[in-house]
């Protein structure tokens, strides 16, 4: 097994007397894509913004290549080349393609945006991603259905050299086609070397194009299973109860909590 890109060891984090996650460790795969999956309040977007520099953590370590670094703020995380794109997506209806991707970070020449410049970037990204979905770079995001939108936060992660992206539940307001073209992209991000987290509850899309899965149950690790060595029906187990068979929680933890 290859060693992770991005880890954490003995990650606990609370909000005042609330213990949310419980000695975590977690890694993250170049060229593969993880499944994070757990129930609704597992823990795992709290885990994401500890990856994000957005949630300070109480205890633990993190690595970037295996070299212990402190996630302390988004820049950061950035400067690592940790990217994310969040279910909310953060992008600006009344903005274009290639001004969303470059929000904030945009390219300047003199006093002046160098527009001709990001449009070429923006435009070579998304042919990079054999994205055919979407015509025009300078079509206004206010004009984009779900699944281009997804697309465009998505090649924005690339762009910035994303060697680990982190996606939110990128797929739980598409349709059935649209989520197609999303996780063909989520595949492609893998096999272009970028390590990939995907949380999701939909246990299709986890199985389709995942290659280990990561199952939270009340704030823990119950297990990290490769999707070749599992089943929906285990992940399922996992998730709702912390145990399947003989992988899993202590039978104390996952009956205690539950
Ligand atoms: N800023 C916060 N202050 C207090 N409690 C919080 C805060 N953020 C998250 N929590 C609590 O942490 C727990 C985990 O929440 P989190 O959002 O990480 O779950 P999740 O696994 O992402 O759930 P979902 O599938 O619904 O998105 C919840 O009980 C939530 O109420
Ligand atoms: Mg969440």
């Amino acid at each position: 097994m290859s060693d992770p890109i991005l880890n954490v060891t003995g990650l606990n984090k609370s909000f005042g007397a609330v213990h949310v996650l419980h000695d975590i460790d977690f890694g993250v795969y170049a060229g593969e894509v993880t499944a994070l999956v757990g129930d609704n309040g597992a823990g795992k977007s709290t885990l994401v913004k500890c990856f994000a520099g957005i949630n300070a953590i109480d205890t633990g370590q993190m690595f970037w290549e295996g070299k212990p670094v402190t996630l302390s703020s988004p820049a950061v995380a950035s400067s690592y080349g940790i990217e994310f794109v969040y279910q909310d997506l953060a992008l600006a209806d009344n903005l274009d393609i290639t001004q969303n991707m470059f929000l904030g970070r945009e390219i300047t020449k003199g006093p002046f945006l160098a527009d001709g410049e990001m449009e070429a970037k923006a435009r070579e990204t998304l042919s990079s991603l054999s994205v055919r979905t979407i015509n025009s770079v300078r079509q206004l995001v206010s004009s984009l259905s779900g699944g281009q939108r997804q697309t465009v936060a998505i090649a924005k992660a690339v762009l910035w050299n994303g060697k680990v992206v982190f996606l939110d539940e990128p797929t739980a307001a598409l349709g059935v086609a649209q989520t197609r073209q999303v996780l063909n992209l989520v595949r492609r991000l893998a096999d272009h070397g970028i390590g990939v987290v995907l949380i999701s509850h939909n246990m299709n899309d986890v199985m389709e194009v995942a290659d280990r899965v990561a199952a939270l149950y009340l704030g823990r690790v119950a297990a990290e299973v490769k999707k070749s060595e599992t089943n929906t029906g285990q992940i399922v187990e996992l998730i709702t109860s912390g145990r399947s068979g003989t992988i899993g929680l202590p039978a104390a933890t996952a009956v205690q909590s539950a």
